[in-house]
C-alpha cells in the first residue's frame, strides 16, 4: 500500500507546518484535512446557511470545488487561503466538523489524496477513521500557552489583527469541542506515538517525526 504518515492532535500544534515540512523531505503529497472543514465552514458563512441547516452543509461539504495549488487553495477559481484562516472560519469550521454528515461527505475525498510515493496526512482523525492503516501516527501535542502564542504570531503575519486572551479562550473552547463530540473526536489512535513540541522547534519536531519513520 502506499505508505501515509498521519500527524493528528489539537489546534494550533504545529501540525500543519511540521506536516508539510516532512513531506518536502520524503518527496511525498501533503493532506491539510483542516482546511476540507474551513471550506465548507467559509461556503456556508458566504451562502448564509446556519449550524442547523445539516442538510445544506452536508451538501456543501460534498460538493466543495476546490483545487490546491501548491501553498494556494483555490475554491471556484478563486484564491480563498487566506480567507479560510480567519478566527471566524475557524470556529465555524469547528461546529460543522461535528456534524456526521459533513464527515461522511468528505472521507473519500481524503481518501483519493493517497497517492505514490505517500501522504502526510494532518488533522484530527487522520490515524483513526480516515488512515487507520497508517504507516506511522503522529499525536502531536503542546501547551495551551505555547499554542496560543503560535497562533497569535501566525495570525499576525498574515496581516490579521489578534488579540493572546481572546485566541486563549477560542483555543480552549475549540480543544473541548473537539475532544467531546460525539463523531471522530479528537483523541490519539492506539498505535499513535505522542509528541510534545512546546520545548522543541520546528525541526526538532520535523527531525522525530522522521526518525520514526526511519525505524
Ligand atoms: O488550524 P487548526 O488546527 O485550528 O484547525 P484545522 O486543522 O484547520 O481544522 C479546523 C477545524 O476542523 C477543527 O477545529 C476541527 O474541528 C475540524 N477538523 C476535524 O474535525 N477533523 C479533521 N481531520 C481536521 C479538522
Amino acid at each position: 500500500a502506499i505508505p501515509v504518515i498521519t500527524i493528528d492532535g489539537p489546534t494550533a500544534s504545529g501540525k500543519g507546518t511540521v506536516a508539510c515540512r516532512v513531506a518536502a523531505v520524503l518527496g511525498w503529497h501533503v493532506l491539510d484535512s483542516g482546511a476540507l472543514y474551513r471550506l465548507t465552514a467559509l461556503t456556508c458563512i458566504k451562502r448564509g446557511i446556519g449550524i442547523h441547516q445539516v442538510g445544506q452543509i452536508a451538501d456543501a461539504a460534498a460538493y466543495l470545488d476546490v483545487v490546491f495549488k501548491g501553498d494556494e487553495i483555490l475554491m471556484h477559481g478563486q484564491d480563498v487561503t487566506a480567507a479560510i484562516r480567519q478566527e471566524a472560519v475557524g470556529e465555524f469550521a469547528s461546529r460543522v466538523a461535528a456534524l456526521e454528515p459533513v464527515r461522511a461527505a468528505l472521507l473519500a475525498r481524503q481518501r483519493e489524496f493517497r497517492q505514490a510515493p505517500g501522504l502526510v496526512a494532518d488533522g484530527r482523525d487522520m490515524g483513526t477513521v480516515v488512515f487507520p492503516d497508517a504507516h506511522l501516527k503522529v499525536f502531536l501535542i503542546a501547551s495551551a500557552r505555547a499554542r496560543a502564542e503560535r497562533r497569535y504570531k501566525q495570525l499576525i503575519e498574515k496581516g490579521f489583527s489578534a488579540n493572546i486572551d481572546e485566541i486563549s479562550r477560542d483555543l480552549e473552547a475549540r480543544d473541548a469541542r473537539d475532544s467531546q463530540r460525539l463523531h471522530a473526536p479528537l483523541t490519539p489512535a492506539q498505535d499513535a506515538l505522542r509528541l510534545d513540541s512546546s520545548a522543541l522547534d520546528v525541526d526538532q519536531t520535523v527531525n522525530q517525526v522522521l526518525d520514526w519513520y526511519k525505524d
